[in-house]
């Protein structure tokens, strides 16, 4: 699968839910229209409750639009399918097996374990818990838990990455080291992935594009390309000029880049 060419095409996505308690509905994202396709990498940032996560289920085909259609190469997206894998906001691992087996999980179901324990090892060492492997989930930190969970989605190689919030549990130094991380297997695979973020400076850091969201209703109100070669200087006037931008667009300019 890896290695598959994928556009992906959102048009005139909405998603509304219905609220139980009142006769309102919640316009959780309204008419997004977009392409994305193979080698890209997409941020998703804005404020809680914009519809970033409700984006990526859509995508996922966790959940299907109130209006518009979503497809793949032309096909719609109706249900969830191995061409995208996805990290859940609040990923849970298997309790029962170790760092190892839950990294090596889908492979196994998937009768591709034999020949790829390579790729098992050299996920456990892209993440640093080399002395875990044996280790099961209650005996790691959160974000252990969540570095897990995150190279678990990455081993399938999937033509399209869906992640979202994969790096919030982690300090800062080993998420700017997890960010290096995730850009590597995504140059070296050339997906298309599409990642939920909170953070301004993660998803120009990490984003080909960034897509700048906002709520009330959930929508798409910037598609910023970030011109930048990888890998990206924080601290360049290019990159500084580019966080002040959306920071504008979010209505924080001057506040400072906090969540
Ligand atoms: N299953 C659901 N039922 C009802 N409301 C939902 C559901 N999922 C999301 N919402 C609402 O839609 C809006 C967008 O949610 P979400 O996509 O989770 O935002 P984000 O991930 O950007 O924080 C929020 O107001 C949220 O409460
Ligand atoms: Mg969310």
């Amino acid at each position: 699968m890896e290695n598959t060419k994928v556009e992906l095409k959102l048009e005139n996505v909405s998603k509304s839910f219905a609220k139980i308690e009142t006769d309102e509905v919640t316009h959780a994202l309204t008419s997004v229209t977009t392409t994305m396709e193979s080698g890209e990498f997409i941020s998703l940032v804005g404020p809680s409750g914009c519809g970033k996560s409700t984006m990526l289920r859509l995508i996922a085909g966790l959940i299907n639009p109130t209006t518009g259609k979503l497809t793949v190469n032309g096909e719609e997206i109706e249900k969830p399918a191995p061409d995208r894998g996805m990290m859940f906001q609040k990923a849970t691992l298997f309790p029962w097996l170790t760092v190892k087996d839950n990294i090596a999980f889908s492979l196994k179901m998937q009768g591709k374990l034999k020949g790829n324990e390579d790729k098992v090892e050299n996920m456990i060492k892209v993440i640093g818990l080399e002395n875990f492997r044996e280790d099961y989930p209650a005996q790691l930190s959160g974000g252990m838990a969540q570095r897990v969970a995150l190279v678990r989605s990455l081993i399938n190689e999937p033509p399209i990455l869906l992640l979202d919030e994969p790096l919030g549990a982690l300090d800062a130094f080993t998420r700017m080291n997890m960010q290096d991380e995730i850009l590597k297997i995504w140059q070296e695979k050339q997906q298309l992935a599409v990642m939920v973020t909170h953070d301004v400076d993660e998803a120009i850091y990490m984003g080909t594009r960034v897509l700048v969201m906002d709520a009330h209703p959930g929508r798409v109100i910037a598609d910023i390309p970030i011109d930048l070669p990888f890998p990206r200087d924080r601290g360049s006037r290019e990159f500084v000029e580019y966080r002040i931008d959306i920071l504008n667009k979010l209505h924080f300019a001057g506040k400072g880049a906090k969540e």
